[in-house]
């Protein structure tokens, strides 16, 4: 083993939870001469990889957003594709598990296939008792769609209008047992939402990148985490 083994970097200011749109995979593709297929299958790696180091730098959250609502008007051998490398991630969750990784799913998942349903279920069971870094998979997930959920839960438990505040629509998230992300990082050189976390991220900080996800490597995060360091944030104060 070499006696200059890489120290563990640490940061001033860590964000407790990062939220990263993967985006760029079918770029990385086309760059290839590859299948988009192969950009997604590269883009899965990437984002093991990145919840590897974001648990071991101490991250609290990571939520990623791995198909959106609107994704589904691709084509369906695309769908299905991203499905199949959803499927094999979960059948293989246990390297995740041991490095202690609590996996969560947000998202309207109740019109997935069965069999990813369960897997999803026992993923979830699995990871449970998991005190490391929270990884939330966001899948068919769409923010204007979360905030329609929320409004019928809100509107069928009864509750009076006047009675309604901020924090009766987050309690109504998906998101709603975790902290609002602090950074939202995008790759691949579109500087847009595309409909993530629109209401959890009013007050979030961003970090775009040229970088495409699959090429996203531990120093990028670091250097999105040190630009993040030398953000003031100040929540409409002075
Ligand atoms: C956006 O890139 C990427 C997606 C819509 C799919 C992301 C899915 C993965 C990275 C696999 C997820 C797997 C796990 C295990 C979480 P794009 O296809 O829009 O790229 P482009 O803009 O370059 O075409």
């Amino acid at each position: 083993m070499s006696l200059f083994k890489k120290q563990k970097k640490t940061f001033d200011n860590l964000p407790t939870h990062i939220a990263i749109i993967m985006d760029g995979n079918g770029r990385w593709a086309k760059k290839r001469s590859l299948p988009r297929s192969a950009g997604h299958a590269a883009g899965s790696k990437t984002f093991k990889s990145i919840a590897r180091y974001a648990n071991k730098i101490g991250l609290k959250y990571l939520t990623v957003y791995a198909f959106s609502t609107e994704n589904w008007k691709r084509p369906k051998e695309e769908v299905d594709n991203i499905m199949n490398i959803l499927r094999d991630y979960l059948l293989d969750t246990d390297s995740f598990k041991n490095e202690n990784i609590m996996l969560r799913f947000i998202g309207d998942l109740t019109v997935l296939d069965e069999d990813i349903k369960e897997l999803i279920k026992k993923a979830e069971k699995d990871s449970s008792e998991a005190t490391g870094l929270r990884v939330n998979i966001a899948l068919n997930y769409g923010g204007r769609d979360e905030i329609v959920h929320a409004v019928r839960r809100i509107v069928e438990s009864g509750i009076k209008p006047e009675k309604i505040t901020e924090d009766t629509i987050s309690e109504n998230l998906y998101t709603h047992d975790i902290p609002d992300p602090d950074f939202i990082i995008r790759p691949s050189g579109e500087y847009r939402l595309s409909n993530y976390l629109i209401w959890q991220s009013a007050y979030a900080e961003y970090w775009f990148s040229d970088i495409l996800w699959p090429d996203f490597k531990p120093k990028h995060l670091d250097m999105a985490i040190e630009d993040y360091n030398n953000r003031n944030r100040r929540y409409g104060g002075i």
